[in-house]
């Protein structure tokens, strides 16, 4: 990487995912998240685990694809926050699936450090919010 082209956010978060994932980043993260909470747990009652594992690696594309700022992206989060906000997911679990997503992070990629860190934060918030709306209040 060139001194003339520094890294974006993006582009940080996508390298340290990468580093992620020769480990089991994906199901280690989705066992995390379920376990924490009763009231999390149920609402994934029955789901398959290999589903979940395919919906987290689909759920950060699509945050990514937001954080690109790419309109139809966009607006698939706001039917995916109207989604879950009928499963009765509230913004705090949204906060919750967030910390847990980077505590996992942290603990997968060798390279972790509080920028890359705030590079998942950053790029992760764009898509948060816009389904964080469509939450019951
Ligand atoms: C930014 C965060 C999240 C993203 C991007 C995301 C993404 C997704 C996607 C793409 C699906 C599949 C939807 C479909 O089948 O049409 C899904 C399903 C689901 N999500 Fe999330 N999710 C997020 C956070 C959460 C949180 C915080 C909860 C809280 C418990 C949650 C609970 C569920 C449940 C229960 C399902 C249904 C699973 C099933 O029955 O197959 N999600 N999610």
């Amino acid at each position: 990487m060139s001194s003339l082209s520094p890294e974006k956010p993006i582009e940080i978060f996508q390298d340290s995912f990468e580093r992620c994932e020769k480990e089991d980043f994906l199901m280690t993260f989705y066992k995390r998240f379920v376990n924490i909470s009763p009231e999390i747990q149920e609402k994934f009652e029955g789901v398959d685990l290999e589903r979940m594992r395919d919906l987290v690696y689909e759920s950060l594309y699509f945050m990514m694809m937001a954080s690109n700022e790419t309109t139809k992206a966009t607006a698939d989060l706001d039917q995916l926050g109207e989604f879950h906000a009928k499963h009765g997911v509230t913004r705090q679990m949204y906060d919750t699936w967030l910390d847990c997503l980077v505590d996992t992070a942290r603990e997968y990629d060798p390279n972790w450090n509080e920028k890359v860190e705030d590079c998942w934060r950053a790029v992760m918030k764009v898509g948060i919010d816009i389904m964080k709306e469509q939450a019951p209040h």
